[in-house]
């Protein structure tokens, strides 16, 4: 962890609201997933934090990676462009997963010379990738209960159980190959029982399909949704990857290979913003700090990806129950209503939040004429 001294240097160095990567804690959480997940190739999620020089580390560590558009796809083929020919084909096949179940005919075109592995949960979508596409490897989405997690996300994606045997012998009929099956558990999913549930649902529809005669599937993508420790109410990584093991073991073959597509667990803990006090008031009696940094930039997460951030100070002094703005006008850029802050703290000092790397600075904006907080790469 970046010490607060660090911090504070860095943000003497670079200025505020700066945005703090350390690289020797994206390796750390890559090292982690593979050790406690021996059997799952890990696909980093980029929408998570699409910053090159993440992606960057994590190629470098011998990650694989799920992108969900062209632009995404591009930041990592940046890195393989230069291979002969062969080796990035091969790479691209074995460590890009477009997983994205709903692609825009354009970009299925774009992507067809790439002859890479796409998800699809519905039969629009095999007409689709069949006249776009059909160079594809194809993976069924599914839908599984995303009980409790942070972020919900069955209701966009995922074919229902059901279908979903049907839907392979749909795109076998129109000549695809379905490689095999994909889910995700919702994001930031402290609920382990999703995972144990979603890996049993899957392996009886590999049972029902190869009954039903389709035998060519030979992955499992058990998706995102591997919890960051925000706070201590998250059980230990370790534990979860136990029941993970456990279920992957008892009900896959060996020779199905299992992927998985972490974005948050490689990113949250790696980031840190360190913000300033610019404007200080007591509105309806309470105590409220501005900070240059809100809802429309790094703490954008907590909009758009139901997170909340602790504000931290780097002075102490008596603590009080605060309001803590951002810096645009809009009265919805606030970062919290009830944050336990020195009372004594004036213009200029400084304030940061960690475990702020994932889904924070991807979805900050220019809104109101402030550009996002300046990024600083640590430990690369
Ligand atoms: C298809 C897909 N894969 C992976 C992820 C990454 O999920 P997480 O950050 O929870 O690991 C997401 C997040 O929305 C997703 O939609």
């Amino acid at each position: 962890m970046i010490t607060m001294k660090k911090l504070q240097e860095l943000a003497r160095e670079h200025g505020t609201p700066l945005f703090i990567v350390d690289h020797d804690e994206i390796r750390a959480r890559y090292a982690s997933f593979k050790r406690h997940l021996p059997r799952v190739q890990a696909y980093y999620a980029v929408k998570a934090n699409p910053d090159p020089a993440i992606v960057k580390t994590l190629f470098d560590a011998g990650c694989s990676f799920d992108v969900a558009s062209m632009p995404e796809f591009n930041i990592v083929y940046q890195y393989i462009k230069d291979m002969p020919a062969k080796k990035r084909q091969d790479w691209i096949w074995d460590k890009i997963i477009y997983a994205n179940p709903i692609k825009a005919n354009e970009t299925l075109t774009e992507l067809d010379q790439y002859k890479a592995l796409v998800t699809f949960d519905n039969a629009e979508e095999i007409r689709k990738i069949r006249k776009h596409a059909p160079n594809s490897g194809l993976a069924l989405r599914l839908k599984v209960p995303n009980t409790g997690a942070m972020v919900e996300l069955s209701s966009k994606c995922g074919a229902a159980p059901g279908e979903a045997v049907d839907l392979i012998l749909e795109a076998d009929k129109a000549g695809l190959v379905v490689e095999g099956l994909s889910f995700h558990v919702g994001s930031q999913t402290t609920n382990f029982e999703n995972f144990v549930q979603a890996i049993n649902l899957a392996a009886d529809i590999f049972d029902e399909a190869r009954t039903r005669g389709y035998d060519k599937m030979s992955l499992l993508d058990i998706g995102g949704g591997f919890p960051a420790p925000y706070d201590s109410s998250v059980r230990p990584f370790r534990e979860l990857a136990r029941r993970i093991n456990a279920e992957i073991n008892r009900r896959f073959p060996k020779e199905i290979e299992i992927l998985a597509e972490p974005g948050r667990f490689m990113v949250a803990t790696a980031c840190t913003v360190v913000t300033e006090i610019i404007g200080k008031a007591v509105r309806d009696g309470k105590l409220c700090y501005y900070m240059n940094d809100g809802i429309y930039h790094t703490y954008s997460g907590i909009l758009f990806d139901h997170c909340r951030y602790k504000v931290e100070s780097f002075k102490r002094g008596d603590r009080q129950i605060c309001t803590v703005f951002g810096p645009t006008c809009d009265a919805l850029d606030v970062i919290s209503m009830s944050e336990d802050l020195p009372a004594n703290l004036k213009l200029g000092d400084l304030l940061f939040s960690r475990n702020i790397g994932a889904y924070s600075q991807a979805s900050a904006t220019n809104f109101n004429g402030f550009p996002p907080a300046k990024t600083v790469h640590v430990n690369q």
